[in-house]
């Protein structure tokens, strides 16, 4: 696949998966050893036993946001939501389901 993004009429869908994508390549930094506690948190202590497999879910939902940008620019309609299905929600619900209280 091309990394050239071609802008269609999804425009809007395309900036905002990539902001997120950006968002999750900076989220990596932001479970520090020193924010386990407090903080009126809802992350599980296990985010820091498993660190590696945490961050390879950023990861992987970083770069999966941008592959739905790239797609979102050829999508549209039923096929978008489908793409989205796939690629956004699965890879919040992968994390949330493991690594966030249950709420
Ligand atoms: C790699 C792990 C991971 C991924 C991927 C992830 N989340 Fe989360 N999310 C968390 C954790 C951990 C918390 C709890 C954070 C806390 O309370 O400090 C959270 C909390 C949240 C919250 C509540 C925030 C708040 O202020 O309490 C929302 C909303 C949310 N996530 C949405 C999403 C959406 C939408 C996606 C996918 C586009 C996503 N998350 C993907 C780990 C993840």
């Amino acid at each position: 696949m091309s990394s050239e993004i071609v802008k269609g009429n999804n425009e809007k869908v395309i900036d905002l998966s990539e902001k997120m994508a950006a968002n999750y390549d900076k989220l990596l930094d932001l479970f520090p050893e020193n924010s386990k506690t407090g903080y009126d948190t809802e992350a599980l202590p296990t985010i820091w036993l498993q660190k590696d497999e945490f961050n390879n879910l950023m990861v992987s939902t970083s770069n999966k946001a941008r592959e739905f940008a790239q797609l979102a620019a050829s999508l549209t309609g039923d096929e978008l939501k489908e793409a989205q299905k796939n690629l956004i929600w699965s890879s919040c619900k992968a994390c949330h389901d493991r690594f966030r209280m249950p709420h």
